[in-house]
């Protein structure tokens, strides 16, 4: 017994992080208790954050044989920059709370593997030195602020750095109730804040966080409707898409707001709990979008077979939240770009194997019916 134990292999050290799934094993190990828990939290039960996984793994894929797969071409040309895949890195807040370097290690790291990263309002780092890091296309994420001329001020100074996508998140007017965080009262290490949001006080960091009994966040606008994109809109000078879809209805109403774009999204099963996995409402938007804008889509993607699984569903691109979290705090810029070339081969593998070569091959048809 005491033989086996010591050689569990919960304990041994990995010889090499092969998959996504390694990398998170390690990040566990390099992080403080309240930083693995505000990064692998869900909402109330995590029943939603299960289910992104649970609804991936049941869908199969068709595997096809005999049709030349000796060149595998994963370009894409989205809101008219050309990508080298369809694998793009999720808004994340906070990236110092994972590594000293934060979203400038990110940044870097994404470059390296031809990947868009997403930076958040939340940025540890400022917006200059984020770009500067930069080497693949950047795009920004916006939390509209209550104060409207802060957050005017905030769109165009990430506009002024070269970001390239206006993300504005739509389905956090006020933050989930995510226990793990709360029970361990997360908040932000000293020397660590925002860096990007001015003006707003800084006594409570935990933005959009419910670590007391109420509900709203001083960062969060939680009177936010679909004029406050039209306002947006009467400024932006990047295409606006929209984060945290998950119906027609509301699909629907971004296209009549002029969104260029639908990211279907559960936040990773942080906000409201018992919603449906991302994967499941994906097909709803992408009828009622019916090819007029991109749809993306993220939760829960983790191996190559679930990019090709959310193609085949109609997404355009995919985004990665955690994983690439867990790549920055294993290993830095490093870590990040090992996280996107893991998932990259993977998805050039399931390729092959369902016989497709390019994205525009893969179409419901990859499915097992
Ligand atoms: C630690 C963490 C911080 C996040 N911060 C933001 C954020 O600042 N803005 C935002 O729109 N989404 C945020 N998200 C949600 C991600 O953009 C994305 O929707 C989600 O992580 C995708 O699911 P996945 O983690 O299963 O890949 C965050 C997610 C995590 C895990």
């Amino acid at each position: 017994v005491r033989r086996l134990k010591t050689r569990s292999p919960r304990r041994a050290p990995l010889p090499k992080a092969v998959n996504l799934f390694d990398f998170e094993a390690l990040a566990q190990k390099h992080l403080p208790l309240v930083a693995w828990e505000y990064l692998c939290g869900g909402a109330g039960d995590e029943i939603t954050l299960r289910r992104n996984r649970e609804c991936l793994d049941a869908i199969r894929l068709k595997p096809r044989v005999l049709r030349d797969v000796s060149q595998i071409d994963t370009q894409l040309t989205l809101f008219d920059q050309r990508l080298d895949h369809p694998i793009l890195l999720a808004p994340a807040a906070y990236h110092k709370v994972f590594h000293p370097q934060g979203e400038a290690a990110a940044a870097r790291g994404a470059g390296a593997a031809g990947a868009v990263l997403v930076v958040s309002s939340f940025a540890t780092v400022k917006f200059e030195a984020i770009a500067a890091a930069a080497k693949a296309p950047l795009w920004f994420q916006l939390y509209v602020q209550r104060d409207r001329a802060m957050t005017r001020e905030l769109v165009q100074h990430a506009e002024t750095v070269g970001c390239r996508v206006l993300c504005v998140t739509v389905d956090t007017p006020v933050g989930g109730s995510r226990n793990r965080e709360m029970r361990r009262g997360f908040n932000l290490p000293p020397g660590v804040k925002m860096e990007n949001v001015a003006g707003v006080r800084g006594g409570s960091p935990s933005a959009g966080h419910i670590t007391s009994g109420d509900i709203y966040s001083e960062h969060l606008d939680p009177s936010m409707t679909w004029e406050t994109i039209d306002w947006l809109r009467s400024f932006a000078k990047t295409p606006l898409i929209l984060k945290g879809i998950l119906t027609k209805e509301d699909a629907r109403l971004a296209l009549e707001h002029g969104a260029a774009g639908i990211l279907v999204s559960n936040h990773g099963g942080r906000n409201l709990d018992t919603a449906p996995a991302s994967i499941e409402a994906l097909p709803g938007v992408v009828e009622a979008v019916a090819g007029r804008v991109p749809v993306l889509f993220d939760g829960g993607v983790r191996r190559g077979t679930d990019v090709v699984k959310a193609l085949a569903l109609g997404a355009r691109a995919v985004m990665i939240g955690r994983p690439y979290l867990w790549g920055l705090a294993a290993d830095g810029a490093e870590g990040v770009t090992q996280v996107v070339r893991l998932l990259l081969a993977e998805f050039r593998s399931a390729m092959a194997l369902c016989g497709v070569t390019s994205l525009a091959q893969i179409s419901p048809e990859v499915l097992w019916p």
